[in-house]
């Protein structure tokens, strides 16, 4: 500890620049990165992708398989991504970059866990409904209750009948049917932070992530670090991203498959000790 500190260490400005040094941001030089593709996945809810005479993977799924062991290969999405633009599963249009890719660093110490995303927004959407934002990014983390989330991801929030779905209700938000996912949100108009959840409805406060976030725009590529409460070493919990790119607003994202993040311990991807 150097003398200054020390000398401080009586009054409350002690525990401030504790509290800071705890949560110093990672030095992200010495993070490894990983591309995670983003797609839009038009109309493809939890329903669709488990129903066997629309989604050939519907049998796979139930033998434990995930969307990303039979959709990523070397790297890239295999999708047919013409399918994804096509009338049949994208009614109102697909927007002009099919999928994109986000940097993806994640680092942890005691306190926190650290989630850098760092991506070039596409533009060329197809629904613009989103005035106010430019760019949201989201992620969201299943709990032990998700079933199967290390699998599905995203997938079991997703439904048919939410809000811009095709006839769904506009009242209608995300949800789950078992479990919950914590919900945490960056948005570039005035930098608004949510910490929030999804369960029988979708909420963007009342979470417990304790979630900050700092964003970045450099050019046309987008830096955004999200600062939570660390769920524990030793856990491994499943994740997605959505990245709402051109003002785009509910299912007119880009969304990742499910991956899993290792807390000190093996996941798809596997946080850095800090
Ligand atoms: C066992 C392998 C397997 C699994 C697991 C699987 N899929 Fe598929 N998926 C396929 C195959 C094969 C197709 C192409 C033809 C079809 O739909 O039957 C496909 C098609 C799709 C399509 C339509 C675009 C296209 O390329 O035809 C989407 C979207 C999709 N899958 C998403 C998912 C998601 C999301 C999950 C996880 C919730 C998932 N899949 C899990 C094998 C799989």
């Amino acid at each position: 500890m150097n003398q200054s500190v020390f000398s401080v260490a009586a009054s409350g400005v002690f525990l401030a620049l504790v509290a800071q040094t705890s949560l110093a941001a990672p030095d992200w030089g010495k993070v490894p990165k990983r591309e995670i593709l983003v797609f839009h996945a038009g109309v493809t809810p939890i329903e669709w992708v488990s129903k066997k005479s629309e989604h050939s993977g519907s049998a796979g799924m139930r033998k434990g398989e995930s969307c990303a062991g039979c959709h990523e290969e070397k790297g890239t999405l295999n999708f047919n991504f013409k399918r994804l633009a096509d009338k049949e599963l994208e009614p109102k249009g697909a927007p002009k970059s099919m999928n994109f890719p986000v940097g993806f660093q994640a680092a942890y110490d005691k306190d926190a866990v650290y989630l850098r995303l760092t991506f070039k927004a596409p533009g060329g959407g197809a629904d613009q409904g989103d005035k106010d934002n430019d760019v949201k990014a989201t992620m969201l983390f299943a709990d032990a209750k998700v079933p199967q989330a290390a699998q599905f991801g995203c997938w079991q929030a997703c439904h048919l009948d939410a809000r811009t779905m095709p006839g769904a209700d506009d009242n209608k938000t995300k949800y789950t049917k078992e479990g919950a996912y914590e919900l945490i949100q960056w948005a570039s108009k005035g930098n608004k932070v949510s910490d929030g959840s999804v369960t029988g409805e979708r909420k963007m406060s009342g979470g417990t992530t304790g979630v900050r976030a700092e964003a970045a725009k450099s050019g046309e590529i987008y830096t955004v670090t999200f600062t939570r409460k660390n769920p524990g070493e030793g856990k491994t919990i499943p994740f997605g991203i959505a990245i709402h790119a051109d003002h785009a607003r509910g299912r007119f994202h880009h969304v990742s498959l499910g991956y899993t993040l290792g807390i000190g311990t093996d996941g798809d991807i596997k946080a850095s000790r800090q």
